[in-house]
């Protein structure tokens, strides 16, 4: 078996609502998937179900042939990186500083118990924010960027890690063309020989990107397939791409 990440029959509720439904679905190693669907439909649930944050009720979840199911964060940080669908840096630090943390995280997992080099740090979180386009806001408190400088400084601490397993949900969101645009770039260029799962409604960016889609609906995967396949699928088109695209 192949598979960076496999989903067996998940299921999650909370309280009476039934979120996901018996989900199952296969990432293969080195693959870029995208995850779409409708408002509410249950993707950033099926996040917190693979990152940790949360149990599911049911099933199992697989990362590169370990059983992480209920796993906590720090038990997979290694396993997978994780960006949030609402901005998460810290307003306090700047955006250097933001970067070195992400870097000095990534190096931790590397050197556990033994000396970090902090200039390897540094210079890490140097070329990250080269990459992400924020090198000149590097002294700047990460609070006083706009909205998608920070989703870029998101991004951009996702991707400092090693992680061989990246989670992006909406990394495009409130982004304009152009921002959008060099976001996903850099998506492209640093998940090169990893494997990314991203949830995004922007169906440009997820045509562009994904070398295969699975389609959310209602908590349960309607339909998994190539580009041209999902866009040719009748069931995706009435249950969601018919509103989008
Ligand atoms: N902690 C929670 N407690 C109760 N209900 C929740 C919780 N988290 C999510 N839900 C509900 O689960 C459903 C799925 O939410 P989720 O955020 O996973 O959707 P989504 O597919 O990511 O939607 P969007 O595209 O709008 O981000 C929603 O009805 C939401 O209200
Ligand atoms: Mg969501």
């Amino acid at each position: 078996m192949n598979a960076a990440l496999e989903l067996h029959r998940i299921a999650k509720g909370f309280g009476a609502t039934r979120v996901l439904q018996g989900v199952d679905l296969h990432v293969a190693r080195g693959e870029r998937h995208a995850l779409i669907g409708p408002n509410g439909a249950g993707k950033s649930t099926l996040f917190d179900l693979i990152s940790g944050r949360a149990r599911p009720d049911e099933g199992r979840i697989v990362a590169n042939g370990t059983d992480i199911t209920g796993k906590p964060p720090p038990r997979v940080a290694r396993t997978l990186a994780r960006s949030f669908q609402t901005t998460s840096v810290f307003g306090g630090l700047s955006v250097l500083d933001n970067m070195r943390c992400a870097a000095l995280a990534a190096a931790s997992s590397r050197f556990i118990d033994r000396w970090l080099p902090s200039r390897s740090v540094d210079a890490r979180a140097h070329a990250m924010l080269d990459a992400i386009g924020l090198a000149a806001r590097a002294g700047e408190l990460a609070a006083r960027l706009t909205y998608a400088e920070q989703r870029a400084l998101d991004l951009g601490i996702a991707l400092a890690t090693d992680a061989p397993l990246i989670l992006l949900d909406e990394p495009t969101a409130g982004m304009n063309r152009a921002e959008a645009t060099r976001a996903l770039a850099l998506i492209r260029a640093t998940t090169e020989g990893r494997t990314l799962l991203v949830i995004e409604h922007d169906m440009d960016a997820v045509f562009g990107l994904a070398d295969r889609i699975s389609v959310l609906v209602q908590g349960r995967v309607i339909a998994t397939g190539t580009p041209d396949e999902i866009r040719a699928n009748r069931d995706v088109r009435e249950a969601y791409l018919g509103g989008v695209a």
